[in-house]
């Protein structure tokens, strides 16, 4: 039955306000990843003292929230195409405040271990399904802007991150550091509770009523019929078997997920935002307050960038933008190497990686989440995210400890050289691979690569 308010969702809000409401409120389980993995970069000098901890120690105390992100990315998919979109986020959103309440507390290695390790679990689930949520709720039309706003609470996340860090550091508070978390998590975890469950969702799992109710909730009245037949002609095509992703047309868009979720860890972004007070002090940054402002600077440029991807991305389309990233990424990787080889430290070195910072965060930085969330058939979206996000981790984690190493052996000339060499393949991986998806609702993507499978019919 009709609902009798028409032109209006139930909220009373305008259909725009709801459908930017749901998405910001989702966005922070972007805003918790970037926080959580951010945090510890500050932290780490004052819970080495409290433990006592040797250098191999602190190693593990750092790196676990990886192993954690790659698990919770891994098992995430699984369980939000089981249970749902939304009941997941919400539940993952309690386990983020106790984990880092958790840790906050922690009496001992093994206890804080422990905690980091849940902490990441939950932001390898956040990581693959805010995006993913956000996609299945939003109007193909503004689909890019929407879901890139979890990547702008991600940079935020990360910058908020660094702010608490240098305000507590003066009185050592560690603790307190991980505590803030509990914060936004709370936040999220009220707004899940009165958001909706995805209309896509709840039309796989049968619940057709529910899932009609939940379009027009989302303010899409003169569209929810139209909506609701796509989504139900494309479900009946679906198997619903996880094995359907590697025998039709969809192996290309495991293949695209895969690729661009690793290129944006390969070229290097993260040995910018985990260690840049290192590439700093190398740049003859001396002081310790300087790299940490410098650091602060690299975080902004990065919110303000990603400001403006949002407004590029539903516009010039998301190819473009990643041609053009990835490119301005090579070039600013190769003028830092050679800024480095030839002395030209300091401002130099640290105008280079500003560009740099700039050019991922309005191409691979916002562009892959979103591709993420679109490539994939509807009944198996999750599983199929989690597959590309644990490549995401999992790369993350090969160049997170292999930097340092890296520097050591290649040198920092050639190792800034070899992220510029991967910047390029990626424009060509681009070029040859990523469809175009602008513009198009998650149904017709599908369906464009399903006739892959049957065909000679392009993708894009
Ligand atoms: C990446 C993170 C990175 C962050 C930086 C995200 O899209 O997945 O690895 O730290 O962007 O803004």
């Amino acid at each position: 039955m009709p609902s009798p308010t028409l032109s209006r969702p139930r909220s009373g809000l305008s259909p725009k306000a709801m459908v930017l409401l749901t998405a910001a409120t989702a966005a922070l389980g972007g805003l918790l990843f970037g926080y959580d993995t951010a945090v510890i970069s500050g932290a780490q000098l004052f819970f080495k003292s409290t433990f006592q901890l040797s250098n191999a120690q602190l190693e593990m105390a750092v790196g676990v929230v990886l192993l954690g992100a790659m698990t919770g990315a891994a098992l995430g998919g699984w369980l939000t195409d089981k249970l749902g979109r939304r009941s997941v986020l919400l539940v993952t959103g309690v386990c983020f405040g106790v984990f880092s309440l958790w840790t906050g507390l922690a009496t001992g290695l093994g206890t804080f271990v422990t905690a980091r390790f849940f902490v990441g679990g939950c932001i390898g689930i956040a990581s693959m399904l805010t995006p993913l949520y956000i996609a299945e709720m939003s109007p193909a039309r503004i689909r890019g802007a929407l879901v890139s706003l979890n990547q702008l609470a991600i940079t935020v996340g990360i910058v908020v991150a660094y702010g608490v860090d240098y305000a507590l550091a003066g009185q050592r508070d560690w603790r307190m550091m991980f505590i803030s978390a509990v914060i936004p998590a709370i936040v999220l975890v009220v707004g899940m509770i009165f958001l909706p469950e995805s209309p896509r969702w709840l039309a796989k799992k049968g619940r057709r009523e529910e899932a009609f109710e939940n379009f027009k909730r989302l303010g899409r009245e003169s569209e929810a019929e139209q909506e609701m037949a796509d989504v139900e002609r494309v479900l009946r095509e679906e198997t619903g078997k996880f094995r359907e992703l590697f025998s039709s047309g969809f192996r290309i868009a495991v293949w695209i997920g895969v690729g661009l979720a690793v290129f944006q860890q390969i070229t290097g972004i993260n040995t910018i935002i985990y260690y840049a007070p290192t590439i700093l002090r190398d740049a003859g940054f001396s002081s310790a307050r300087v790299a940490i402002l410098g650091t602060v600077g690299i975080g902004t440029v990065n919110v303000l960038a990603t400001i403006l991807s949002i407004f590029l991305i539903d516009r010039l389309g998301r190819k473009p933008l990643l041609i053009i990233g990835c490119a301005g990424q090579a070039a600013m990787l190769g003028y830092v190497g050679y800024a480095f080889s030839q002395n030209q430290h300091g401002l130099a070195v640290f105008a280079g990686v500003l560009l740099y910072i700039v050019f991922f965060a309005i191409s691979l930085g916002p562009v892959v989440w979103l591709m993420l969330s679109e490539i994939y058939p509807t009944k198996i979206r999750g599983s199929a995210m989690s597959l590309a996000t644990f490549a995401n981790w999992f790369a993350n984690w090969v160049v997170t400890v292999s930097f340092l190493s890296l520097l050591d052996h290649l040198g920092t000339v050639h190792t800034f050289w070899l992220f510029a060499i991967l910047s390029l393949l990626a424009i060509l991986f681009c070029i040859w691979l990523v469809p175009e998806t602008k513009g198009r609702s998650l149904e017709e993507i599908e369906e464009s690569f399903r006739r892959l499978g049957h065909g000679p019919a392009q993708a894009s």
